[in-house]
């Protein structure tokens, strides 16, 4: 780590993220690419990934809420250089400022519709929406039953020039379970919502459902978009879909933090709150100045894994809310040294899917809930050649 001052950071390589675009891109060679930048770009920072997707090729960015979609516009990422499109809504907008940002809005349902549509009426505009057809993901979108409500008011509202129906889309839910027979169900249902609406007279630019998973295993899933988050980040959907390398894919985020104490102690001595972890040995412990507070799942309490001194060790007992103890079995490196938690695994150093085993949980959590106490640092932010 060059500043050693700092206590824990996570260094962000921004070459890697358009390289991962470019790997993505070539996976879905005649569809666009719309760069998924929700939850601060899954912990990344949402501006700075924006902007190098935007580099390497993406022509659209998505994001869950319209705050996003908003600091987006707000920071200069204009229409000539990249269509956005929000999907989380609530009643009450912010219609106004989206269509005026020129921002696309996801469409699910009924009050949706009525809502943006008396936005644009009062703006004298023409509001920019996809409908989302639920094709059975149960989560958002509109159900097949209700898709021709949907689809004749959307024509309707199209007719007096208050909407443009840009897209048609829906998300799938087990695309990272290659070959669950959901993923077939659903694209029959999504091409049953497509048909529909077209003979109907909608004429959507994009017709989009692929996320990462189908972007990386399911050419027939890419239509005219595909929406990539977690790959163009570098990690893998899930175990089943693969490993990132074997889509030429470089996880993005290193979360490192300097040794904030090494110390001897004898056999016996517990750990952590609740002494979960009793040193079996006279030894040395190294603290790890990272906890809950920072995003750390206390989960992975007792067997998240660290790098430290060219040695993987564990989280011995609980990890606290602003640190952790590893048991470095009596070696004794410098108070500073580096502790790697996790990075793309090159330098034997652990993965965001290693912590997510840990936890039992997902590494797109582990990304994604790293908190903003833990600064962001940008590396390879010039896009070479
Ligand atoms: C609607 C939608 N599209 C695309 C994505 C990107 O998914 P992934 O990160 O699996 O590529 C998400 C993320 O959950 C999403 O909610």
């Amino acid at each position: 780590m060059n500043e050693t001052s700092l206590r824990v950071r996570a260094e962000i390589d921004l070459a890697a993220l358009r390289a991962n675009v470019r790997a993505l891109r070539a996976r879905a060679p005649r569809a666009e690419f719309m760069a998924v930048v929700k939850a601060d770009a899954y912990g990344h920072g949402m501006l700075p990934c924006a902007r190098a997707a935007l580099q390497a090729g993406a022509s659209w960015v998505g994001t869950a809420t319209p705050e996003e979609a908003l600091a987006l516009r707000a920071a200069g990422i204009g229409p000539e250089q990249a269509r956005v499109l929000c999907w989380l809504w609530t009643p009450g907008g912010p219609w106004r400022e989206a269509i005026e940002a020129d921002i696309e809005a996801s469409v699910s349902g009924m009050w949706a519709l009525r809502e943006v549509t008396a936005a644009a009426r009062a703006l004298g505009r023409t509001a920019r929406v996809q409908l989302k057809a639920d094709t059975g993901l149960g989560r958002n979108g509109c159900q097949p039953a209700d898709w021709a409500e949907l689809v004749e008011a959307a024509l309707k509202a199209e007719a007096e020039g208050s909407v443009k129906v840009t897209g048609i889309w829906s998300h799938y839910a087990c695309a990272d379970e290659p070959g669950h027979p959901s993923i077939a169900a659903q694209t029959a249902a999504f091409e049953r919502a497509l048909g529909y609406a077209e003979t109907a007279g909608l004429r959507p630019e994009v017709r989009h459902i692929a996320n990462s998973p189908a972007t990386l295993t399911l050419a027939e899933s890419h239509y005219d978009l595909v929406r990539p988050g977690i790959a163009m980040y570098g990690v893998s959907p899930s175990p089943e879909v693969g490993v990132p390398e074997d889509f030429g894919l470089r996880p993005v985020m290193t979360l490192e933090a300097s040794l904030a104490l090494v110390k001897h102690v004898p056999a016996g001595h517990g750990v952590s709150y609740g002494h979960h972890f009793v040193t079996p040995g006279d030894t040395t412990l190294g603290l790890v100045p990272v906890g809950y507070g920072d995003g750390l799942p206390r989960h992975a309490s007792g067997r998240g894994p660290v790098l430290v001194g060219g040695k993987l060790r564990t989280a011995a007992g609980r990890i606290a809310m602003d640190q952790f103890v590893v048991d470095l079995g009596g070696d004794e490196p410098r108070v500073g040294e580096s502790a790697v938690l996790f990075g793309p695994g090159d330098r034997g150093e652990p993965t965001a899917e290693d912590w997510a085993r840990a936890a039992g949980t997902i590494a797109y959590e582990i990304v994604t809930r790293i908190g903003s106490r833990v600064p962001r640092v940008y590396v390879n932010e010039r896009a070479e050649g």
